[in-house]
Formats: C-alpha cells, structure tokens, sequence
C-alpha cells in the first residue's frame, strides 16, 4: 500500500507574515491526522522561516522547495543548491514544473539531470510532468508524459524512482480551475505506472504519482478514491490552510480504505 503525499506548491507567493499565519494554521488544521505525508513548498527565501515555524509548532508537515540548481556551490549566480536546501530541512524538491519548462526554458534533459542531482544528494524529487492543450487535443497525452519519464530512465536507469514521487500535472488544469476528471487523470496514471513496470514491477508498484492541477477540496476525493492516485500537488489551494488541510484529510480517508 502507497502512503499518499499531499504537496503544497505555494510559487511565487509569500511574505513573512503570509508564511507565519499559514504555516500555524495549517499545524492547528492537519493535528492528529494520520495516514498521509503533507509536505509544502515555500518560496527559497522563506525556508529559514518555515523550518522555525514547523519546529517550534513540532508539526509533521514535511518542508520541500519549486527547484534546484545542479550545483552544490560555485560560481552560479542566484541559484539554490540541494546542500543549502537540506539546510534548511528542506527534503522533497519540485523539478520540472510546466512553469520552469515554459519560462526558463527546461528541457527534458536538463529535468533529468536536476532530478539526479536530487538523488544524489539525498533528496526526493517531486517531478512534474505533463502535457499542453494542444497536446491533449492530439491525443498525445501517454506519449508526452512517457517522453518526459524516458528522459530519465534513459540517462539514469528506472531505479532514479526509487524513492521518487511523480507529479502529473495537465498544463491545461493548472490555475484554471479546469481539472482533468478523476477517471481521465486514472488512466493516465496507470500508463504512468505500466511504463515504469515494463523496466521495473517493484518501482512501479512503489512510486507515488500524484495529480496536480485545479485540486480543490470539492473534487480531491474523486481522485484518491482512484487506484493510482496516490496524492495531489497543489497549487492555488494550498495558500489555504483550511481548504488545503482539507484536502490532505480526504487523501487519508481514502487511501486508509
Ligand atoms: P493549481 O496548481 O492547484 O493552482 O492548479 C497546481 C500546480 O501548478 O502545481
């Protein structure tokens, strides 16, 4: 059985007081459950604080970051490294979201070796894959996402997942308010899964795939109650301590089943 992970992608939102007020109120909300891995993502600059926060309100919720450098240290101007963001506890790290792919140019390689610089430093890629509309309408969704995870399991072998947690992220969901429905976001999890099978039962069976796009509490229990959504990456309604505890509750009771 696959304990599910709930991921708060907070972007590009934040300030001190927005990281205090949310971070408390998500440690009063998420108290006493049980049953599901909550974890947030917090703008870099932010960590400092959140790591204070979540020690001193001796919470669970696990600390992660929206992306890395491929660097431990070194000339590299305004970059981020895994050994800083360990630092600061930071241990599931966002990489190649549809954001970073679209504005700073990310291509499958380069996602790929940030995703094994993840590895190697100990850290849990959280990695974002995903088609576009247009994609969508192709029907080129399976092949899309199926290039994005060959990108990896071709340089570093299917064992890179060992581990590791995949997000699938339909761009077209994102911000919308126009989610995928639960049985469309199912089938392309089990093509997610049976791809990763065909190098590696045991991986497949163990990776997280989680659904990101639109996630809101209204609709979160249609997709854990599907066999292969095994958690949700969110963005908009994780800046809501109520509405994305809610959601990380209904993860647990599903997948308690
Ligand atoms: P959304 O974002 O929940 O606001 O659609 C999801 C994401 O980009 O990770």
């Amino acid at each position: 059985m696959r304990r599910p992970v709930v991921m708060g992608n907070w972007k590009l939102n934040g300030s001190k007081n927005m990281v205090t007020e949310l971070i408390s109120g998500l440690s009063r909300e998420l108290q006493g459950v049980e049953g599901v891995d909550v974890a947030i993502a917090p703008p870099t600059l932010y960590l400092d604080l959140a790591e204070r926060m979540l020690g001193e309100s001796s919470s669970n919720i696990i600390l992660g970051a929206q992306n890395t450098d491929l660097n431990n240290s070194g000339a590299f101007t305004g970059d981020t490294s895994p050994e800083m963001l360990k630092d600061f506890g930071a241990s599931h790290i966002i990489i190649g979201h549809s954001e970073r792919r679209e504005y700073h140019n990310e291509s499958d390689q380069f996602v790929a070796n940030k995703f094994n610089f993840l590895k190697q430093n100990g850290l849990t890629p959280v990695f974002c894959i995903g088609e576009s509309e247009a994609q969508n309408a192709a029907g080129e969704t399976e092949t899309v996402c199926a290039r994005q995870i060959n990108a990896v399991i071709d340089s570093f072998g299917v064992e890179a997942f060992e581990n590791a947690i995949i997000a699938y992220e339909p761009i077209w969901a994102i911000g919308t308010g126009k989610a995928a429905t639960a049985e469309d976001a199912q089938r392309i999890h089990a093509s997610i899964r049976a791809l990763i099978a065909e190098q590696s039962q045991s991986i497949a069976e163990q990776v997280i795939i989680q659904y990101g796009g639109s996630v809101k509490p209204e609709n979160a229990q249609a997709y854990f109650s599907q066999p292969d959504i095994d958690g949700a990456l969110v963005g908009g309604a994780s800046l809501d301590a109520k509405s994305f505890a809610e959601i990380a509750k209904a993860a647990a009771k599903a997948k308690a089943l």
